[in-house]
């Protein structure tokens, strides 16, 4: 008798609970919507050689070591803001090919950066954004198989734009993958979150904590990036200790 597969999903609104072996072997989507996932997704897809998230700036000034500044930038922030003596902040736009291409990037953020590190024993990590869901959903269609969402929140605590993105991630998949999906209570607020906030994207960045936060400290146009839907065709992937882009071959996804 023909069975429809079923494709479990656990989701995690913060990885503050989450051991990096109680990951290991899973399938997992990391998500940072403001800002980390999106600096991500576009810097690899200007180009970036790969990026390399670290937990602490201790260990990004320490792996960055003698090829700092040449073939090796420091990107991230503490408190929203660029961490002294590095390159780059964390505001995606800042990521452009002139300044990433061809480079190794060390990447430090407060929480998603965090959040990847803590699944670098995964049988596959992606790191997922608003920007790029088309990306992630066609490679989770195609991987056939359970995974953990992770979203990095805010300092421990529910952010609401990635539990909206999680959203997006499932409802899309349920459209797309013509698969069974079972949800835990997570990924189920996360479906109706998305119903709900998943039509205007930028309001509900500009009304979340977050995004107020960000504006406050003069970041808004990175609230407008990050509210892209399938801008950035772009699949970073971690191996070993470093996330570099899978080609996309699919054509994007509907929204
Ligand atoms: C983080 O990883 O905590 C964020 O990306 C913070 C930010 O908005 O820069």
């Amino acid at each position: 008798m023909y069975t429809k597969k079923q494709i479990k999903i656990t989701v995690h609104f913060t990885p503050a609970h989450l051991d990096e072996m109680v990951l290991k072997d899973k399938n997992i989507v990391v998500i940072d919507v403001l800002r980390a996932s999106t600096s991500v997704a576009a810097a690899l897809a200007n180009g970036a050689k790969e990026i390399i998230p670290v937990g602490s700036v201790e260990s990004a000034v320490k792996i960055s070591g003698s090829l700092f500044g040449d073939v090796v930038l420091r990107a991230g922030e503490r408190n929203a803001r660029m961490i002294e003596g590095f390159n780059l902040g964390n505001s995606p736009g800042e990521y452009t090919e002139e300044v990433v291409k061809g480079k190794s990037i060390i990447f430090m953020t407060t929480n998603g950066s965090a959040a990847m590190v803590k699944g670098r024993h995964a049988a596959n990590l992606v790191v997922a954004g608003f920007v790029n869901v088309a990306a992630v959903v066609d490679f989770l269609t195609g991987l056939k198989s359970d995974f953990t969402i992770i979203c990095a929140g805010m300092d421990n605590s529910f952010c609401i734009e990635d539990a909206v993105c999680a959203g997006k991630i499932i409802n899309r998949l349920e459209k797309l993958s013509g698969a069974d999906l079972l949800l835990d209570d997570a990924g189920i607020a996360a479906s109706v979150l998305e119903k709900n906030f998943g039509r205007n994207i930028l309001k509900m960045l500009k009304e979340s904590d977050h995004g107020k936060y960000l504006a406050e400290l003069g970041f808004s146009a990175d609230l407008k990036i990050c509210a892209g839907i399938d801008t950035i065709n772009v699949l970073p992937v971690l191996s070993g200790n470093v996330i570099r882009a899978q080609k996309n071959t699919a054509q994007q996804a509907q929204k």
